[in-house]
């Protein structure tokens, strides 16, 4: 049963190959060595890929060679070490899958809350991430960006509809509600480990570069860099989007009234390189569809977070497939 659903996933990747035959013939053997504490089903996941990637390289090599490759290894087989390393990074490999996509399906749900759609939330994550490259900002922060950047306004999800879709304005009680966002955002993260990182940006989002935001009137580099990146993008496509109670803002209108606040609502630097690149991102993501908003966010977590198979551990077995498919 179990040998019957990896076989098929390796049948699918291989089709009428000997190789096959040959990880599904170890991956039963090595079976008897599962530890317990894992289940089978992952166990023979991971013997059957490493088994896979390691086949694969040998006989991408002779082909490239036309003689038979030097291994360092004298036999296929892998220590347990080794087939516990493969099942590790396989594991972490789904966990962070799962969690993005956790991630994203909260920042999803409150955005189409607030807005009617999740556009708003794909292209501030495109937007915010674009311009953390372009300051050259470093990859862990970037990470943290994107989470952020999905989840800015999860506290929303604890304001009433009647304040939250108010289109006139907001009574002063009102105001100072739809202002606990930020509070509730971060309670709301709060204790959850692989989400702390997010912080930055739920809870400072709404700070200004003079002092006058909330919730702590932080000012200037006071607020974490994540925030001033993300303010920056969260103004600009809320000037460009239409609303239920409003229509969008043409590009240079939005950016001239941006512009006017660059030194007191925004960091001016951050806001330069913003206006460098500003035409651009909008001419790309603007007007696009949702779809291509997601494909867009698909390719860029896949790129920050390493979920592109290639780039990951398993990097050399789908290399190996992709690049000499027939002659394996
Ligand atoms: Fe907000």
């Amino acid at each position: 049963m179990l040998t019957d659903v990896i076989e098929a996933r390796i049948t699918r990747l291989l089709e009428s190959s000997r190789v096959r035959d040959m990880v599904v013939e170890e991956m039963r053997r090595l079976m008897n060595e599962r530890p317990p504490d894992v289940t089978p089903l992952d166990y023979c996941t991971a013997v059957a890929l490493y088994y896979l990637r390691e086949l694969c390289r040998q006989t991408v090599g002779q082909c490239k060679t036309g003689e038979k490759v030097q291994s360092e290894k004298t036999s296929p087989e892998p220590s347990m070490k080794e087939i516990l390393n493969a099942l590790l990074s396989w594991s972490q490999y789904e966990l962070l899958g799962s969690n993005l996509q956790m991630v994203k399906a909260l920042g999803s749900a409150i955005a189409v809350r607030d807005t009617g759609t999740s556009e708003h939330n794909l292209k501030v994550t495109l937007y915010a991430a674009r311009l953390a490259e372009k300051a050259r900002i470093d990859e862990k922060r970037l990470q943290s960006l994107i989470k952020g950047s999905f989840l800015h306004d999860i506290g929303k999800i604890g304001i009433s509809d009647a304040t939250l879709l108010k289109s006139n304005k907001l009574t002063d009680i009102e105001f100072k509600q739809m202002q606990s966002h930020v509070n509730r955002g971060e309670q709301i993260i709060k204790g959850v480990v692989w989400l702390e990182d997010a912080r930055d940006i739920i809870l400072y989002h709404h700070e200004r570069w003079d002092g006058r935001g909330y919730p702590e009137g932080l000012k200037k580099n006071d607020i974490p860099v994540n925030a001033r990146i993300f303010m920056i993008v969260d103004v600009f496509d809320a000037l460009t989007s239409d609303r239920p109670y409003k229509k969008a803002a043409p590009f240079k209108s939005a950016m001239a009234q941006m512009e006017s606040q660059s030194g007191i609502h925004f960091d001016p630097r951050y806001f330069e390189l913003f206006a460098d690149i500003a035409g651009d991102l909008y001419s790309r993501y603007a007007r696009c569809s949702v779809e291509n908003l997601e494909r867009e966010v698909f390719d860029l977590i896949g790129e920050y977070f390493y979920l592109d198979p290639r780039d990951y551990h398993l990097a050399d077995l789908f290399d190996s497939i992709r690049e000499s498919p027939d002659t394996i």
